[in-house]
């Protein structure tokens, strides 16, 4: 999407590659919404720290960058022996899949690279391989974003008030992002609306960066409280939730998505207010059984107990707010059942969330979907 930076407007990705230095290229999202900056990571142990550290983060996002980051580490080889390097790409992959486990994209992200890299017979070709197919997956995020707006937007009329949970916005993607795509589709057919963007704490991805995001595309927009959401709805302040996701059950049907989800949509059900999960086909994990088995991710205690932010002269400083000595207990997701959800904007149309698994063929891999 388009950035203007100290008066100055130019499209970024969330995520590229520096081919020539062999980098990772990201946004610090730690930095937005106070300060825009980009930056390279230079060998795959980086990439995994950028992705652990949540300079980038969002399902799509890190996907991109798990891609990226094991072709970066293919690159990275040198020698001729095949045996040795895809010992090497091994270590990559599992170094990479680690540091984030509840979202699946970057799992079928770097399946799809080591699909595509296992077709060359030499170490020089995977390594070309490996590169053209991060790229693929990075442009194929882009398109299914593009889709989900076309399907989305058909879903929001003008006056009315859309709300929203963490940031599925393009800085969660490589670009245009899942749950704000209907909007900014929404937004260039002419209609007129507002969105609520839930604070999501404890990291504040709603009100740093789905925030600056709308700011920054004309969007009508305000942050709310998280535990405000109910209050809206009670007084028909709220017309339509749209969230993304992290991982999304195609058996089931289940979402796992930033922590206060679930409440949002519970809340959404007893208003009669329609909720939809916007997702690309990477999200989609065709194995699981069961939201019980998502691994969710357990994060420090201290982003609960205080939060980031910048001071009057500009500096970055974290603020003590809980009190002290007391713990705190820190899940970064829950699971929203099918049963709330009124429907799953894909690439692919708009599906029931129990439908995905009938309609597994269509929904079953990105590059097929695209093709066609
Ligand atoms: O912890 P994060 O910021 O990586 O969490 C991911 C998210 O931003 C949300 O869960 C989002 O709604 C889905 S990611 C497209």
């Amino acid at each position: 999407m388009n950035v203007t930076v100290r008066g100055r407007t130019r499209h970024y990705r969330t995520v590229a590659f520096d081919s020539a230095k062999n980098e990772v290229l990201l946004i610090e999202q730690r930095l937005l919404p106070h300060h825009f900056e980009i930056i390279g990571t230079k060998n795959f142990k980086e990439t995994t720290k950028a992705i652990k550290d949540m300079i980038v983060r969002g399902a799509g996002a890190i996907g991109a960058t798990a891609a990226y980051g094991l072709a970066q580490g293919a690159r990275a080889f040198r020698g001729t022996d095949l045996k040795k390097f895809q010992r090497h790409v091994e270590e990559v992959y599992h170094t990479l899949k680690s540091a984030r486990p509840t979202a699946v994209d970057p799992v079928n992200a770097m399946n799809d690279v080591r699909v595509t890299m296992s077709v060359g017979e030499t170490v020089e070709e995977q390594q070309a391989l490996a590169l053209a197919a991060a790229e693929e997956f990075s442009n194929h995020d882009v398109q299914h974003c593009e889709a989900i707006g076309q399907h989305g937007a058909k879903l929001i009329r003008s006056g009315m008030k859309v709300l929203t949970h963490c940031n599925a916005g393009w800085l969660a993607f490589v670009d245009i992002g899942s749950a704000t795509a209907p909007m900014y589709a929404a937004q260039e057919q002419g209609k007129k609306f507002h969105v609520f963007c839930d604070e999501t704490r404890p990291r504040s991805q709603g009100a740093t960066l789905t925030a600056w995001e709308l700011a920054q595309q004309g969007v009508s927009h305000q942050i709310i409280a998280d535990n405000a959401a109910g209050h809206l709805m009670q007084r028909g302040q709220i017309d339509l939730v749209i969230v993304g996701s992290d991982r999304t059950l195609g058996r089931t049907g289940e979402v796992a998505n930033k922590i206060g989800t679930y409440t949002k949509a519970v809340l959404a059900k007893r208003h009669g207010i329609p909720f939809y999960v916007a997702i690309p086909l990477s999200t989609i994990d065709w194995n699981m059984k069961s939201g019980f088995d998502i691994p969710i991710e357990e994060r420090d205690a201290s982003e609960v107990l205080g939060a980031w932010g910048v001071t009057s002269k500009g500096k970055r400083e974290y603020v003590r707010v809980a009190n002290p000595g007391s713990g705190a207990f820190n899940a970064g997701f829950d699971v929203t059942p099918a049963e709330l959800i009124t429907g799953i904007i894909t690439p692919a149309g708009i599906f029931k969330p129990k439908e995905l698994w009938s309609k597994r063929k269509q929904l079953g891999h990105a590059c097929c979907l695209i093709n066609k």
